[in-house]
């Protein structure tokens, strides 16, 4: 791996722990401005310094994310479809790898649509997208997306997706969490970092996908709606950095998210009426 491509993936993933925290706010790329995410900077700028990477859209850098921000960026350069569509494997390249550059960017991301009605066009896009970022020493990440198709997720259907994105030459791999999961990591030669999903019924079932993920072999995470949508998003974000980072167990990040949560302040009690 070249100094450049290395340096930028060193500043995503911890060297002391190789794992990585990233933010994702790239939703809105073919969801609009989704639940929690119509003010991005609103949103983005108290999780800033809590996470190793942010990833988003050219768009909202330039528009919500100040230049002086030491985030390492992970650029969403793929899209073309929005919900509208029945079929959003419909995706393109639509930022070039000299954008990227001039945003000074740590890596690129791009969806890969497997076994959907345009998986040839999405991987011949990470193939090109691979041949710029070696070009420019900068590193590509894979998404393996299922559209609309949640129920995807399988390990069999995740294995073959994250094993041809690295075989396309990707330097990550963007997955979901599933039962399973370490055949998906064993069959993927690079680092698998996990998204989150809709958010769960809970914070502390996000806390347990982070923890069996990285317990069979996930990098990292890739999260957004389980933490912005979360009501307390800066402790559930230090509480899933232990778990990344600091081999928390989900009690331990639980106690982390309380104590980072503040006493609970009680609703004031219907007064009784007083005898007069
Ligand atoms: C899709 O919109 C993007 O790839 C998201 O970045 C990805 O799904 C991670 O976000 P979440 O944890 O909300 O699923």
């Amino acid at each position: 791996m070249d100094w450049g491509l290395a340096n930028r993936m060193h500043r995503m993933f911890s060297p002391a722990t190789h794992n990585t925290v990233m933010l994702a706010v790239d939703h809105g790329y073919f969801m609009g401005p989704t639940h929690r995410l119509e003010n991005a900077g609103a949103t983005v700028a108290p999780l800033l310094p809590y996470a190793d990477a942010l990833a988003l859209t050219r768009g909202m850098l330039r528009h919500t994310v100040p230049p002086t921000a030491q985030t390492p960026i992970v650029l969403r350069v793929s899209g073309g479809a929005t919900i509208l569509q029945d079929d959003l494997s419909h995706e393109a390249v639509t930022t070039s790898m000299t954008d990227a550059m001039r945003l000074n960017v740590c890596a690129v991301a791009l969806s890969v649509f497997i076994g959907a009605p345009h998986e040839h066009e999405s991987l011949v896009h990470l193939g090109d997208l691979v041949n710029d970022g070696e070009q420019a020493g900068m590193p590509v990440m894979a998404i393996t997306a299922v559209g609309k198709e949640l129920e995807k997720r399988d390990a069999r259907y995740l294995a073959l997706a994250c094993r041809v994105s690295a075989e396309m030459g990707a330097h990550i791999v963007k997955t979901y969490f599933c039962e399973g999961f370490s055949k998906v990591v064993e069959g993927c030669p690079v680092p698998i970092v996990v998204a989150g999903g809709p958010k769960l019924d809970s914070d502390r079932a996000a806390l347990e996908l982070a923890r069996h993920a990285i317990d069979e072999g996930a990098h990292g995470i890739d999260m957004g709606r389980n933490i912005w949508q979360s009501d307390h998003p800066v402790p559930m974000l230090k509480a899933l950095r232990a778990i990344v980072h600091d081999k928390a167990t989900v009690n331990e990040a639980m106690d982390i998210l309380a104590a980072e949560k503040g006493p609970e302040v009680a609703a004031p009690r219907a007064r009784r009426p007083q005898p007069s």
